[in-house]
C-alpha cells in the first residue's frame, strides 16, 4: 500500500478563505475587525519565521497585527509589561507569545498573564481546565488543527484506536483530550505514550489513528504502525543536508519512506499539521472578536 496524503496546506487554504469571508462580515455588519497581538522576544531564527508566517496569513485574512519586539536582554518584567498592555489594547482580541522565550524568563509566568479572554493560543490554565471539563474556550492551536483535518478528510474517529506519542502540554496532552471527547472528531479510545511506555511499537501498532509529537526525528518506522492506519505526523525536525542552500532540511517524526508503504493516510512535514497550526490562531482570533462584537 502507498498512503495518500493529508494535504495541510490545501486544507488550511480553504479554512482560511472561509475564516477571511466571516472576517469581511464581522467588519461590515459589526464595525469589529479581528486583532492580534504578537510578542517576539530574542532572535531564534525558527520562531522569527513563524511570527512572519502568522502576520502574513492574518494579513490576508483580513485582520489587523501589532507586533513588539524585544531583545534576546529582555527580562521576564519587561515581556510582562508588554502583554498587560496588549491586555488594554482594545484593537487587539488575541494576544501571541513566541516560545521559547529567552533563558531565565518564566514563560508560565508570562503566558498566566494573558487575560484568558485574549488567549487564543489555548496555553492559560483557565483555558486548558475549560477545555478538560467541555466548556467554552479557545482550543490549542495545533491539537485543534489534526481534528479539523481529521474531520476535513473524513476520518471516522468515534469508535476508534487513537494512540497519541507524546504528552506535552501544548501538543499530546491536549490532542488526546480533545480524541477522546464526545464530539465530532472524538469519541475515540485513546492510548497516551511517552518515554516512561514499555515496547512503544506494541502500542502503536494497536492504532488505527497515529498521532506522533516526540520532536525526534525516526521515532516511528513502518514496522510500528498497523496496515491502513491513518498518522499524523506533528514533528519539526532540522536534519543536517549539505545539498540544501540552508545546510539542513525539514523532516518530522516519523520515517516518511517506511511509514508511506504501510499507512492508509499520512500527512508530509513540511505541509502537513503546520499549516492547520497557524489556521487555527486565525480562527480563534476570529471568534475572540465575534465575543467582543457580541457584547457590544
Ligand atoms: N507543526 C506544528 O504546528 C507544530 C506545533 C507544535 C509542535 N510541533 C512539533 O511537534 C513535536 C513535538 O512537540 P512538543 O512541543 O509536544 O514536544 P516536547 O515538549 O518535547 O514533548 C515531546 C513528548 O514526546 C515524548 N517522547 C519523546 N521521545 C519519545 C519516544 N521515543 N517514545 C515515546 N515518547 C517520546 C516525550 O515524553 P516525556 O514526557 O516522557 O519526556 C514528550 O512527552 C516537535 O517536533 C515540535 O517541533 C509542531
Amino acid at each position: 500500500m502507498s498512503a495518500t496524503l493529508l494535504d495541510g496546506k490545501k486544507l488550511a487554504a480553504e479554512m482560511r478563505a472561509e475564516i477571511a469571508a466571516e472576517v469581511a462580515r464581522l467588519k461590515t455588519e459589526t464595525g469589529v475587525q479581528p486583532g492580534l497581538g504578537v510578542i517576539l522576544a530574542g532572535e531564534n531564527p525558527a520562531s522569527l519565521s513563524y511570527v512572519t508566517a502568522k502576520e502574513k496569513a492574518c494579513a490576508e485574512a483580513g485582520m489587523f497585527s501589532r507586533e513588539v519586539r524585544l531583545p534576546g536582554t529582555a527580562t521576564q518584567q519587561d515581556v510582562v509589561a508588554v502583554v498587560q498592555e496588549m491586555n488594554r489594547d482594545a484593537r487587539l482580541h488575541g494576544i501571541l507569545v513566541q516560545l521559547p522565550l529567552p533563558k531565565g524568563i518564566d514563560e508560565r509566568a508570562v503566558i498566566d498573564a494573558i487575560l484568558p479572554e485574549k488567549d487564543v493560543d489555548g496555553f492559560t490554565p483557565v483555558n486548558a481546565g475549560r477545555m478538560l471539563i467541555g466548556e467554552t474556550c479557545f482550543l490549542p492551536c495545533t491539537p485543534h488543527g489534526i481534528i479539523q483535518m481529521l474531520l476535513r478528510a473524513g476520518v471516522e474517529t468515534r469508535g476508534r484506536h487513537a494512540v497519541v506519542v507524546g504528552r506535552s502540554n501544548i501538543v499530546g496532552k491536549p490532542v488526546a483530550q480533545l480524541l477522546a471527547r464526545k464530539a465530532p472528531g472524538g469519541d475515540a479510545t485513546v492510548t497516551i505514550c511517552h518515554t516512561g511506555t514499555k515496547d512503544l511499537a506494541s502500542f502503536t501498532k494497536t492504532a488505527d489513528i497515529l498521532i506522533v509529537a516526540a520532536g525526534h526525528a525516526d521515532t516511528i518506522d513502518g514496522s510500528m504502525v498497523k496496515p491502513g492506519a491513518v498518522v499524523i505526523d506533528v514533528g519539526v525536525n532540522r536534519v543536517p543536508d549539505a545539498t540544501k542552500p540552508r545546510g539542513y532540511r525539514l523532516c518530522g517524526d516519523v520515517d516518511f519512506d517506511s511509514v508511506k508503504e504501510v499507512a492508509s493516510l499520512l500527512t508530509p512535514v513540511p505541509g502537513g499539521v503546520g499549516p492547520m497550526t497557524i489556521t487555527m490562531l486565525l480562527f480563534n482570533t476570529l471568534e475572540a472578536a465575534k465575543r467582543t462584537a457580541a457584547a457590544m
